[in-house]
């Protein structure tokens, strides 16, 4: 398993030392506010202003995802995750104009874009997206995945790689009266169990992320998983946790996820 650090704290990135990093405009309003990183901001907001126009705003909030994945990109080894607004998720032309936009960015900072995913929702629109940026050579990220029907369409699509969630689907069962839930009978767990025991079933070569983590059980019940992006508080907590887990989480161990002869066994 390759971990992923799923922040835009980039004091946490630096201490925790994850390959890639993804990020999401919820991480970046939280990381744009710690006083630490007030210059990026000022940075944004400064370009911004010289920019004027109806689009101002929209412009300092893209300026804004770059100027913290520049500085993610300086940090890890891998991929940095940078994701399209949501308000395009079902515009495929919009999405892919601001996919190139953002590779453009990068690349006019030295970043090039085998360093980059454009991460895009797993709407239909979303995917075809993907599928046209793909076909470019832009490798995407696609996010907001619930269901092995979303998985499938991508891998169709010839998508790099996929984040299925697992906490927000643990949260909409428990919101209807479902659980108490281990690592194991988690329905956010399952369903990802299930994607990647598809995808290998078939020989899908697009990478499954698992995503959306709320607490270590999610994450001990996935360890063998392709990748898992995973909160700074979550991996503080796994560093320090005992017994098999941090070995299983290393990207040397070949233990994969189980994979169930038949897709509907747990
Ligand atoms: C990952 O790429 C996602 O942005 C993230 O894990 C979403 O998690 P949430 O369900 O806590 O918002």
């Amino acid at each position: 398993t390759v971990v992923v650090a799923d922040t835009g704290d980039l004091d946490a990135v630096r201490r925790l030392k994850p390959q890639d990093c993804t990020t999401n405009p919820t991480l970046l309003l939280k990381a744009v506010e710690t006083p630490a990183y007030a210059h990026i901001l000022e940075e944004a907001l400064t370009w911004g202003r010289g920019q004027g126009g109806s689009h101002a705003v929209e412009a300092i909030c893209d300026r804004l995802a770059i100027a913290f994945g520049a500085e993610l990109a300086g940090i890890v080894p891998g991929r940095v995750s940078t994701e399209v607004d949501a308000d395009l998720s079902f515009d495929t032309e919009a999405t892919v104009a601001k996919a190139r936009a953002i590779i453009k960015a990068y690349e006019e900072r030295g970043i090039g874009r085998e360093r980059i995913l454009i991460k895009i929702a797993s709407t239909w629109e979303g995917i075809r997206a993907a599928e046209v940026l793909q076909k470019e050579g832009i490798d995407c990220n696609l996010t907001l995945l619930f269901s092995q029907v979303q998985a499938q369409a991508c891998a169709e699509a010839g998508v790099f790689l996929i984040s299925p969630f697992v906490g927000r689907i643990l949260d909409w069962h428990v919101k209807a009266g479902g659980g108490p839930y281990t690592g194991e009978t988690d329905p956010g767990v399952i369903s990802v169990r299930n994607i990647y025991a598809s995808y290998k079933a078939q020989g899908i070569r697009t990478v499954v992320m698992g995503a959306s983590f709320r607490n270590v059980g999610e994450i001990e019940a996935l360890a063998g998983c392709d990748r898992l992006t995973i909160s700074p508080a979550l991996l503080d907590e796994l560093a320090k946790a005992e017994g098999d887990l941090p070995r299983k989480l290393s990207p040397d161990n070949a233990e994969k996820i189980p994979v169930p002869t038949r897709l509907d066994e747990k």
